[in-house]
């Protein structure tokens, strides 16, 4: 599936304010004085924008995505020593791991596998930051009688097939923290929803079509018509509404390194 430049340039504003700042803050320590980071999913580089400020001077990327048009606009973001790899992250081996201190990920892990994420575990030697995957929580204000319906329909739809088989969508989160932790990693967690006002209409706007669509297109109740409905009526009031869409952040530490992390 592809993502636009537009719509990840319109997230990117509400995504810096929803990211738990702690967890951000020891991800930057655990990449340590001479930092080499790895974006998995990087898109137009929204996690390099974010973490530069807080990195040492010279941190250097590899950004990592299946999307050439995206990846060409992540290492305009980056600096001159950073590299880009258009790669499908499915291909763990092919990854560019030398040397790595962090590896990085936003709003990504819902759209992998449960497959995935062992296999990463299996491999994984340092930190991984993985920020703001969806959570399958979602509430307007004010309220809608549709807007359960729908949330349960555009989770279902979370859940199929996003390229590297059934996705683990709102599950995400749990999912990740589960797999982890049994392979014996320490697992730190954060809540990081996007709490959006008039401020973010377009976003909302964006969001509720691109939901609506979603929702009409998974199985079950609501119908089509009523999905679509939805959705235009939230597109027309998104400048009066204010919504809450859950995400979590996970800071992901290899056992080795599980003691200098201050609780
Ligand atoms: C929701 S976007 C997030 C982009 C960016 N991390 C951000 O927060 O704005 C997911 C990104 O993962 C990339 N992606 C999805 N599946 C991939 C795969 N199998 N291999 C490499 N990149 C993938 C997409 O091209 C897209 O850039």
């Amino acid at each position: 599936m592809g993502f636009s430049t537009d719509w990840l340039t319109l997230r990117e504003p509400a995504d810096r304010e929803a990211r738990d700042h702690t967890l951000l803050q020891r991800a930057v320590e655990l990449a340590g004085v001479d930092p080499i980071l790895m974006d998995l999913g990087c898109g137009t580089g929204s996690t390099v924008r974010t973490l530069e400020p807080a990195l040492p001077e010279g941190a250097t990327w590899r950004l990592v995505d299946n999307d050439p048009v995206l990846l060409e606009r992540a290492l305009e973001a980056a600096g001159n020593t950073s590299r880009g790899h258009l790669v499908d992250i499915d291909q763990l081996d092919s990854l560019p791991w030398e040397g790595v201190t962090l590896v990085t990920a936003s709003a990504l892990l819902d759209l992998v596998t449960e497959d995935w994420l062992v296999r990463l575990s299996e491999v994984l030697t340092v930190p991984f930051y993985a920020a703001l995957s969806y959570n399958g929580q979602m509430h307007w204000d004010p309220v809608d009688p549709r807007d359960q319906a729908v949330t349960e329909a555009f989770n279902r739809h979370q859940r199929q097939n996003k390229g590297l088989g059934p996705a683990l969508g709102p599950t995400s989160v749990e999912k990740t923290i589960e797999v982890f932790e049994a392979a014996g990693f320490t697992v730190l967690h954060g809540d990081s929803p996007w709490q959006l006002g008039p401020e973010f209409t377009e976003l909302q706007q964006a969001l509720v079509a691109g939901i609506a669509q979603a929702a009409s297109e998974a199985a079950g109740e609501p119908d089509e018509t009523t999905a679509k409905a939805w959705g235009e009526t939230r597109v027309a009031q998104a400048a009066q509404t204010r919504c809450v869409i859950g995400h979590g952040d996970l800071l992901i530490i290899p056992r080795s390194l599980s003691s200098t992390v201050v609780s």
